[in-house]
């Protein structure tokens, strides 16, 4: 059976509504996919290890005074406790959210590539970006839940061949 497994970050409860949306549109047509998901703050480093896919959820926060950061549990995760993680031949999604109000909308997910890079894992699909209140927006989610079926449906290759070096005559 395969294996998605979601650890999140949510303040105010907008992050676990795309969440829940989008594992239950997951349930209804993919049933055979198993579907968990994990509070961040009770998230271990090995914990990113799990499933066949990990997708990580967080919104756009100004931790440490400064806009356009990760939710603040996500980036004590990410960049504290599981940061010697090494993730190579690991995929992973991100599902960010944010609010056209600030200047930095949506930001966070460029915190998620640096944590894509240092980790060495490999990013599954384009992340899911929502901007503003996840309601009303559900059709957005259940369609990126549609790209993440077809990734199982056609098994991208966890790790790609290194590049064949090629004699110069
Ligand atoms: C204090 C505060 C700071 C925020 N900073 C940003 C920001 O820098 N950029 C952004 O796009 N959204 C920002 N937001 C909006 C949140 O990212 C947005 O409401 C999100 O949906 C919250 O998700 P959550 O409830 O799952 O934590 C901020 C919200 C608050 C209350």
């Amino acid at each position: 059976m395969s294996s998605i497994h979601i650890i999140y970050a949510s303040t105010s409860g907008h992050t676990e509504y795309v969440v829940d949306t989008l594992i239950e549109f997951l349930s209804q047509k993919t049933p055979e996919i198993a579907v968990e998901r994990q509070r961040v703050e009770l998230a271990k480093p090995e914990d990113l290890l799990r499933g066949d896919l990990v997708i990580l959820g967080s919104g756009t926060w100004n931790f440490g005074g400064v806009e356009g950061q990760l939710n603040e549990y996500m980036h004590r995760y990410l960049f504290e406790r599981a940061q010697d993680i090494d993730l190579t031949g690991k995929q992973i999604a991100f599902i960010s959210l944010g609010d056209d109000r600030y200047y930095y909308t949506t930001r966070c997910t460029e915190k998620f590539m640096r944590f894509l890079k240092c980790s060495h894992a490999k990013m599954a699909l384009i992340p899911l970006i929502v901007v503003n209140e996840p309601y009303g927006q559900e059709e957005r989610i259940r369609k990126w839940g549609e790209k993440l079926i077809k990734l199982f449906e056609q098994p991208i290759p966890l790790t790609s061949s290194p590049p064949q070096h090629v004699p110069v005559a």
